[in-house]
């Protein structure tokens, strides 16, 4: 297949100082959650991308000097001459597909937490950053940086930026956003200095523009230099000569830079997940720059469609389509535009399971890409897959997001497999769940992978055909997988975690029987211990209805976990807007006669009670794993049928996120052949280069 000409646009060289991206797809900075700790992973983490087409291919945020430690976050850093091996080993696998790397060199101010090193923070005028924030709440304060402090503070650039070229960087930047050292400057409410670095807008940015001039002077001949620049709080600061002082700092700063890379100043913001923005939802923070620059400018936004990308470029927004999410979860989605194959570009989806693996500090993990940060260790590739035996052949059972992508791997290594699923629909939760306010893109889950099964020879799929165990046997099969998923129990557990009585009463309902059709008669109370998406989505489902909703939660908050995903703050937002009452750090104790009866986890005498129609309990699943169970009971069956091997993958063998579910469905079509049911640790070590 060829390239729709409509996207020939996408694929033009783009010139950035000294150096040519060779398209205009721009992956842009992303922490990977591996530090300069696991060279090799991070390395092959970024040269997928660039094998998939990516023009340029950036590291996360790169420390420049001790100063700026957010450990226990997993950054990367280039403090002295040790630290440049592990770059150039992911510079040269990036130059290796004809690529561009680039560098995200960052001094995070008074906006990092420095408990590694136990430097002293250091900031514009000593005002404590993101302090409100609790996951970045830091003790220690920052002074206020005096002569020697800037001087300092520019030189480490400098050396940082000589050591990104000898590490053989393409691009070097200054990050002069979200909140961090350099945009600190900006701001009148951080910056109070009443010398040349503070006070007129041309004295707060000095600090940033010499920064860029140092840095072009010590390698713009080789490298080009990028500024990373968030425009949100400066866009409401109303100018002296244009309309605000984010105007004119890009018209006064235009050209010195060789690209302008605008987003969000907000970490949650910039990252919003699709449960509550659209692609291209930053457009309004770039949308300016481009008319007062010569220079390219990048942007990002979830960007998935080539249409859009192709609109944001014409329309006079964008040079360079920046993308974080979008190039997880699929790293050759240009390649799949150049190749006219955008139909089978894996869409990232949203759901920000990448963002909490970055704050878990483990490589990111991402909901469509199974292969995310597997790359080294498993030694898998996003699009290639070892060849099977094509006489070899697997029943699949359930055609959830485990079942489909292992139909979907299985399919591609060449077996002959067969999909049996009891539904007439094909996605199982991911069907059920995208109808819920906020996820239609979870679909996208089983659109990617019934799109491609329905192309291939080697698989059939069989709707509305529950299986038995005799089923499976008859079927004769080498091997059965069972993928019949979980479901939502009514048990509830105390303060502790102990297992408590479960509560029978017939208006209590589980998240199973909300989302297949039941009508919970109302005042409803949601009685959430689950603690990620389905107790808010309940919650605005049945308010949508007009029925009148209570979340109580032994947190304390909404969706606790989702301050993982950096969705907390916008669910709660939501709640709040629709009226939907919340009650933190309270136990179930009881439920009948209409009174849900509720206990403080801090002091049991402190009961409450809420009168309701019905209660909705949502906390634990249970795995579906009957057929999986009958199977295995019965070996002497299963080994006259000729049943090689039986497994159970996602979350019928132990329920978890959908991210959970797509992983085990894709390691057990990788080595289904491998001989064993339960696999052992399989994966090479990351291994440590000095310096690291
Ligand atoms: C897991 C993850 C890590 C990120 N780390 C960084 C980082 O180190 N530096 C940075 O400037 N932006 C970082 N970002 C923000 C992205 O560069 C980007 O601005 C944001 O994700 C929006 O782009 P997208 O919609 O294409 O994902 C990160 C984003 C994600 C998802
Ligand atoms: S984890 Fe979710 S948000 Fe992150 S890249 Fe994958 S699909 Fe997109």
């Amino acid at each position: 297949m060829s390239r729709n000409p409509r996207y020939d646009i996408l694929f033009e060289p783009v010139r950035i100082g000294p150096v040519t991206a060779p398209n205009r797809f721009y992956c842009a900075p992303h922490a990977l959650g591996t530090g300069n700790q696991m060279p090799h992973t991070r390395a092959a983490m970024r040269e997928v991308r660039a094998e998939g087409g990516w023009g340029v291919v950036n590291t996360g945020y790169c420390s420049i000097h001790p100063s700026s430690d957010d450990s226990p976050l997993p950054y990367c850093r280039l403090w002295d001459d040790e630290d440049i091996k592990v770059h150039a080993l992911m510079v040269d696998a990036v130059h290796r597909h004809g690529a561009l790397a680039g560098v995200e060199l960052w001094h995070g101010g008074s906006g990092t937490g420095n408990r590694l090193t136990r430097m002293s923070l250091i900031s514009a005028s000593g005002i404590s950053s993101g302090s409100t924030y609790p996951g970045w709440m830091n003790l220690a304060q920052s002074r206020p940086m005096d002569k020697q402090d800037i001087r300092e503070f520019r030189r480490w650039h400098v050396d940082a930026a000589i050591r990104a070229r000898s590490a053989g960087f393409d691009i070097v930047y200054i990050y002069a956003g979200m909140n961090f050292g350099p945009y600190q400057f900006l701001l009148p409410w951080m910056n109070k200095r009443t010398d040349e670095y503070g006070g007129s807008l041309e004295n707060r940015t000095r600090l940033m523009r010499e920064i860029v001039e140092d840095m072009k002077e010590a390698v713009g001949q080789t490298c080009a230099i990028a500024l990373r620049f968030s425009t949100d709080d400066l866009l409401k600061i109303p100018g002296e000569t244009m309309q605000s002082e984010a105007h004119e700092i890009v018209s006064m700063l235009s050209d010195v830079p060789d690209l302008w890379d605008v987003k969000s100043s907000s970490w949650v913001v910039e990252t919003r997940s699709a449960r509550f923005s659209e692609q291209g939802a930053q457009e309004h923070l770039v949308s300016f720059v481009r008319p007062l620059t010569s220079k390219p400018v990048v942007g990002v936004g979830r960007f998935t469609s080539p249409d859009e990308m192709v609109r944001q470029i014409k329309s006079g927004i964008l040079d360079l389509i920046g993308a974080a999410r979008p190039s997880i979860a699929d790293p050759f989605l240009p390649r799949k535009i150049d190749e006219g194959r955008e139909d089978e570009i894996r869409e990232c989806i949203g759901c920000n399971i990448c963002v909490s693996s970055y704050h878990d500090g483990v490589p990111l993990r991402c909901t469509q890409n199974p292969t995310m940060g597997e790359e080294w260790r498993r030694k898998w590739h996003p699009e290639r897959i070892p060849p099977g035996d094509p006489e070899t052949s697997v029943l699949i059972v359930g055609a959830g997001p485990a079942g489909l992508e292992c139909a979907l791997a299985l399919g591609q290594r060449g077996f002959a497999v067969t999909v049996a699923e009891a539904r007439e629909e094909l996605g199982g939760r991911v069907s059920i769940e995208s109808k819920l306010p906020g996820l239609a893109t979870w679909a996208r889950v089983r659109d990617y992978r019934t799109n491609l099964i329905q192309t291939m020879a080697n698989v059939d799929v069989y709707r509305g055909s529950p299986l038995t165990a005799q089923d499976v046997i008859d079927f004769g099969c080498d091997h059965a997988v069972i993928a019949t998923g979980a479901q939502w129990t009514r048990e509830i557990l105390s303060t502790n975690g102990y297992p408590f009585d479960g509560i029978e009463a017939s208006a209590v309902f589980t998240p199973d029987d909300i989302l297949s059709g039941s009508e919970p008669e109302g005042p409803v109370v949601i009685y959430d211990f689950d603690h990620y998406y389905m107790g808010s989505c309940l919650a605005e489902l049945l308010t949508q209805r007009g029925l009148e909703v209570t979340i109580a939660t032994p947190a304390n908050a909404v969706s606790a976990w989702t301050f993982m995903n950096n969705e907390m703050g916008d669910i709660r937002r939501r709640m709040i807007e629709l009226d939907i009452t919340t009650v933190f750090e309270h136990y179930l104790t009881g439920f009948d006669q209409g009174t849900v009866r509720l206990a403080s986890i801090y002091r049991e005498s402190d009961v409450k009670s809420i009168n309701c129609g019905s209660l909705i309990v949502v906390g634990i699943r249970t795995g579906n794993d009957g057929l999986y169970q009958e199977l295995k009971s019965d070996t002497d069956r299963i080994t006259d049928a000729g049943i090689i091997s039986v497994r159970s993958i996602g979350d019928c063998r132990a329920p978890g996120a959908i991210v959970h579910a797509v992983y085990s469905g894709h390691e057990c079509a990788r080595t289904i052949d491998a001989g064993d049911t339960i696999q052992p640790i399989a994966w090479e070590r990351a291994r440590l280069l000095s310096g690291t």
